[in-house]
């Protein structure tokens, strides 16, 4: 039986204190709120009306049940006020020294079966828990911003840990309607090791000014349906929490990925610290607000200063599923589309892929029966890559492979008419290779599309060094056209997403086989604590894992960054032929479900 924790102590009312606080006080947990002084009590219960009336509006809470809510949380600057509290969860500023004092000072004030939970994201638990008279009563409780809406919490426990303590903290987290994963004490544990090394790279990418802010955060919400770029997330984090994060971190693993970004240092000295105080890496309409303002880096107008070239007639080379939906798309869009294959047995089997998925959109009823005859009819399919003279605007999407593309382009710049636009969809090739395989280099761009590209949003628009703006203008008003989102990127290994994800999946596979967490704990950690689409496994079996490792290859040959070497666990099963779910087996088993 587990010991019920009705009355318990958050110390700390900040962005995640308050919501600790919420969380419980909404599930029956009486709740004693502790905080410097008043003009902190203030901001604390500020936060709480907020985030309350948000759930109220949202038709989560009842006004009945927000009184009662609220009515169960004391508040008070004493932490005499903790003495009949059964658990007091801490939640202080992210700094050794600051969580030490407070766990000395509760360790003389309570009694010595009151159990101790730091919210500690990344500080050793251990060096906590032995500064204590009580190491055996002292845990880790690790929530997710915002508190109220996150599903996870890790519960972490140390070599001194009674097993029961975890057991009754662990019946809570689930008595309040969360959900609990063990972890055991390791710098960011299972979530935050592998989201800061993500969040880091991302400022560094900005930082660099290899892409915009908004078109970084554009890039990992369209592309990989994140709820939140990285770079907002950051200021919903806090940058000075972020950077404290990652300090612990960059002690604990002497990984220079984890070195903070110098960019995340200056804003934090300039005491641009995120929402929170209503500017970070953007700026909000005033402090603790979500809406963000204009600002003197927010793009005005076109990111391009050009005439598009006038395009009606588009060409795709290929065949494959990239090409069959930029096919389908770009006839959609009112374009006529030539479309090259290299037999007469696949013109006819990328025509029924489109009649196909045209069908059963007009069986959704998102597409009207003339429409799809009106779309089909733009179509024409072709073995020669002379019908695709007099296209405006060539797209390619064939094999992954430099030779093949670079024979191509050649072929194509024998062909097409002067000034059409030859784009390249590779994701991981040089774009200026292809370029520079043509006399005109200018009219060469890379157009990173998404999979599938009927429903993905993003489009990664990526100029060379030699490409004219114009030809980076037209591309963009394609991207306007086919109701496509464009975020722009120098030619560089991976773009924005895939260097931004790769990473983050290969740290997921070296944590793994770190023993440190298993599968489900980590794609569980990162769906319910981050609201990712799908954990890492999960989108690494999707793609699959020979995708993966050549991805993660080709960004380590790239960067040389040591830590992004491919883990070997990665290279053993493609090794094996396990590569996902297109082989029955990559890192579970899909034949046997
Ligand atoms: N109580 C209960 N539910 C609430 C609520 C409250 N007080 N306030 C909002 N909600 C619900 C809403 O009803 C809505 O639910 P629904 O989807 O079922 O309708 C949901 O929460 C989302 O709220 P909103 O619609 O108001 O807001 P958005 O759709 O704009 O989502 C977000 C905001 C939840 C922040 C989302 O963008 C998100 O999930 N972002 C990622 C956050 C993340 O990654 N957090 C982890 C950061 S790392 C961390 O915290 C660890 C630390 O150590 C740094």
């Amino acid at each position: 039986m587990a010991r019920e924790f009705s009355k318990v102590g958050v110390v700390g009312l900040g962005t995640m204190g308050a919501g600790i606080a919420e969380v419980l006080a909404r599930s029956g947990v009486d709740v004693v709120g502790i905080e410097v002084d008043e003009p902190a009590l203030d901001r604390a219960r500020g936060h709480l009306a907020s985030s309350t009336a948000r759930a109220v509006k949202k038709g989560k809470l009842t006004e009945d049940e927000v009184t009662a809510l609220l009515g169960r949380i004391s508040t008070g600057t004493d932490l005499s006020a903790l003495s009949d509290c059964q658990l007091v969860i801490e939640a202080v500023p992210e700094r050794m020294d600051v969580k030490a004092a407070l766990f000395a000072e509760l360790d003389r004030l309570l009694p010595e079966d009151t159990v101790l939970a730091t919210n500690t994201s990344a500080l050793s638990l251990t060096e906590l828990a032995t500064g204590t008279s009580r190491p055996s009563r002292v845990v880790g409780l690790h929530w997710f911003n915002p508190a109220p809406v996150m599903d996870l919490v890790e519960v972490v426990r140390t070599v001194v840990t009674d097993p029961s303590v975890v057991e009754d903290v662990g019946a809570l987290v689930a008595a309040v309607g969360k959900t609990g994963v063990i972890a055991g004490d390791r710098a960011g544990f299972i979530a935050n090791a592998l989201l800061f090394g993500y969040l880091n790279n991302a400022v560094k990418m900005y930082e660099s000014k290899y892409a915009s802010r908004e078109d970084i955060d554009a890039a990992m919400r369209f592309g990989c349906g994140h709820p939140m770029g990285p770079l907002a997330l950051l200021d919903l984090i806090g940058l000075d929490s972020a950077y404290e994060i990652l300090e612990t971190m960059y002690a604990q693993s002497r990984d220079h990925r984890h070195a903070p970004a110098p960019l995340l240092k200056q804003y934090v000295t300039a005491g641009l610290l995120g929402r929170k105080s209503g500017r970070g890496i953007y700026t909000y309409a005033g402090d603790s607000s979500s809406e963000v303002v204009p600002d003197a880096l927010t793009p005005a107008g076109s990111a391009v200063d050009a005439t598009p070239r006038a395009v009606t007639k588009i060409g795709v080379i290929g065949t494959g599923t990239m090409a069959t939906g930029i096919i389908e798309v770009c006839a959609k869009s009112g374009y006529e589309v030539v479309f090259r294959a290299r037999g007469e047995d696949k013109v006819a089997g990328v025509r029924k892929k489109v009649e196909g998925s045209l069908d059963k959109a007009v069986q959704r009823g998102k597409l009207t029966e003339d429409v799809r005859a009106e779309t089909l009819a733009r179509i024409t399919g072709t073995t020669e890559l002379d019908d695709l003279r007099d296209c405006d605007l060539v797209i390619e999407a064939v094999v992954e492979d430099l030779a093949v593309k670079k024979a191509l382009f050649g072929a194509l710049d024998d062909v097409m008419k002067p000034g059409s636009v030859l784009a390249t969809t590779t994701s991981s090739l040089p774009v200026i290779e292809c370029a520079t395989a043509t006399s005109r280099p200018q009219d060469v761009v890379g157009m990173h599309w998404f999979n599938p590209a009927t429903v993905m949003k993003l489009v990664e628009v990526v100029p060379t060094v030699t490409t004219a703006p114009e030809v980076v203008a037209t591309v963009l008003e394609i991207c306007a056209k086919t109701k496509k989102h464009p975020v722009l990127c120098g030619d560089r290994a991976g773009f924005i997403v895939n260097a931004l994800l790769f990473p983050y999946l290969n740290d997921a596979v070296k944590m793994l086989e770190a023993h440190y967490a298993t599968i489900d704990d980590i794609d569980f950690a990162m769906t319910k604590g981050c609201g990712h689409p799908m954990g890492p496994f999960a989108l690494m079996d999707v793609v699959g894992l020979d995708v993966t490792l050549a991805i993660q290859r080709t960004l380590f040959d790239e960067f040389r960054e040591p830590g992004d070497a491919p883990a070997p666990m990665l290279e053993h099963l493609v090794k094996a032929g396990y590569l996902g779910r297109k082989t029955g087996r990559g890192f579970r088993d899909y034949a046997k479900r």
